[in-house]
């Protein structure tokens, strides 16, 4: 970036950002953060998949709590993040959102930790799907033994006896779907799982694994930079009745302003650092896309963040981002979406002028 184009961009970044950043407020004199604490309106539940293996979310929001541990730069301290998710829960969240990789292990322990006190009062959900050598993810394994194998691990880690939804992290191409919800059918049988899930899974796949057991939730990344499940994967959720949960809703932070050409990430625990949209170049190419993003919100009171995850609630009646922060007042910020709702016309102006903006840089 020459100098001058780089000079104006920050200012024209930093002028964005003041409008942007809701930064959590903080007591000079304790060092605390201050929560204001204001729920939104109503709960405005929302239902994951269909009859008995339906699951009800309150807001339509869950809480990814994958970044409290693993692969957003820093690790915030443990008990922090437990006073975080215990506040989601206060607020009247019930839908959490881990995995045995997510550390590994380390998230799971947190989160189990965390949710004691209200254990049965909440929907638990996590994965499985992954070798772990020497503390690293090392290739698939959606094995049957494997698959049983982990969740006994899991539900030590989580101190708990069943898991409410359990997803296959990624399909495994050396082991047919079949056998996969084969397997977690007899774990349903044995109450250990109450219900499944895919994530990342094609229609085909989608299809061959219902047919064995009835799935209650896809979940893959989509958000207004992401739309790849628009089109055949959510009609294919939409004809099976299997609800859609929306990872990286925010695009791992980068809809919400917070991410800028100076931003630095920790490559030992940070995946952004690896992915082309993150690159300086790219967040600059894509911030037109920013700017649509602020434009709407600023003439409705909404931050970045908060039109990203109204916009996707817009999409489908059976869609439940789960937005991951460290932050309270993120948390707050986020759920505060379900109040917003899109009018058809603004979902229709807003959506055609986003398709409109070229996006750089691959999802992966
Ligand atoms: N199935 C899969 O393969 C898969 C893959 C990735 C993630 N997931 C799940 O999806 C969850 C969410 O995904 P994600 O963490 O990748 O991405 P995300 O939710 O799109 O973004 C999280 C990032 O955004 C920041 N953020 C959150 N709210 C904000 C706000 N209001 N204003 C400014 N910044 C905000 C967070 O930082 P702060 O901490 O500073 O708020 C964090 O860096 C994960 O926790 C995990 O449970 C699943």
């Amino acid at each position: 970036m020459e100098a001058n184009n780089r000079r104006s961009f920050l200012k024209a970044g930093s002028l964005l950002g003041a409008s942007l950043l809701a930064a959590p407020l903080v007591n000079k004199a304790s060092g605390k953060e201050i929560i204001l604490d204001i729920k939104p309106e109503k709960t405005k539940e929302r239902i994951l998949g269909t009859g008995k293996h339906s699951l009800k979310v309150n807001y339509g929001l869950g809480l990814g709590c994958m970044g409290m541990s693993w692969h957003r730069t820093f690790i915030p301290d443990r008990k922090p993040m437990i006073a975080l998710i215990q506040k989601a829960y206060d607020m009247g969240v019930n839908f959490f959102d881990t995995a045995e990789a997510y550390g590994p292990w380390r998230n799971e322990e947190l989160v189990g930790e965390a949710i004691r006190p209200f254990r049965k009062k909440i929907i638990l959900c996590s994965k499985f799907g992954f070798n772990i050598q020497d503390g690293k993810l090392a290739g698939f394994n959606s094995k049957p033994a494997h698959i049983r194998e982990v969740v006994e691990q899991s539900l030590k880690r989580l101190k708990t006896d069943y898991i409410d939804l359990l997803y296959q992290h990624r399909v495994d191409p050396t082991v047919p779907i079949e056998d996969v919800a084969g397997t977690v059918k007899d774990l349903i049988k044995q109450g250990k799982v109450l219900n499944f899930g895919l994530s990342e899974a094609d229609p085909a796949n989608i299809r061959k694994a219902h047919a064995v057991q009835q799935i209650t939730a896809l979940q893959t990344e989509y958000s207004l930079i992401s739309r790849d499940p628009e089109g055949e994967i959510l009609n294919t959720c939409e004809v099976l009745g299997i609800g859609f949960v929306p990872y990286s809703p925010i695009a791992r932070a980068l809809l919400t302003g917070y991410i800028n050409p100076l931003t630095k990430y920790v490559a030992d625990n940070d995946n952004r650092d690896t992915l082309p949209r993150y690159t300086p170049d790219a967040v600059k190419a894509n911030w037109p896309l920013m700017e649509a993003i602020a434009d709407f919100g600023n003439q409705r009171g909404l931050t970045a963040a908060q039109v990203s995850l109204s916009w996707l609630l817009a999409q489908k009646p059976w869609i439940v981002p789960i937005p991951g922060t460290t932050k309270q007042a993120h948390l707050q910020e986020n759920l505060w979406s379900a109040n917003y709702d899109f009018t058809k016309d603004e979902l229709k102006t807003f959506t055609e002028k986003i398709a409109g903006i070229k996006i750089t840089g691959a999802r992966s």
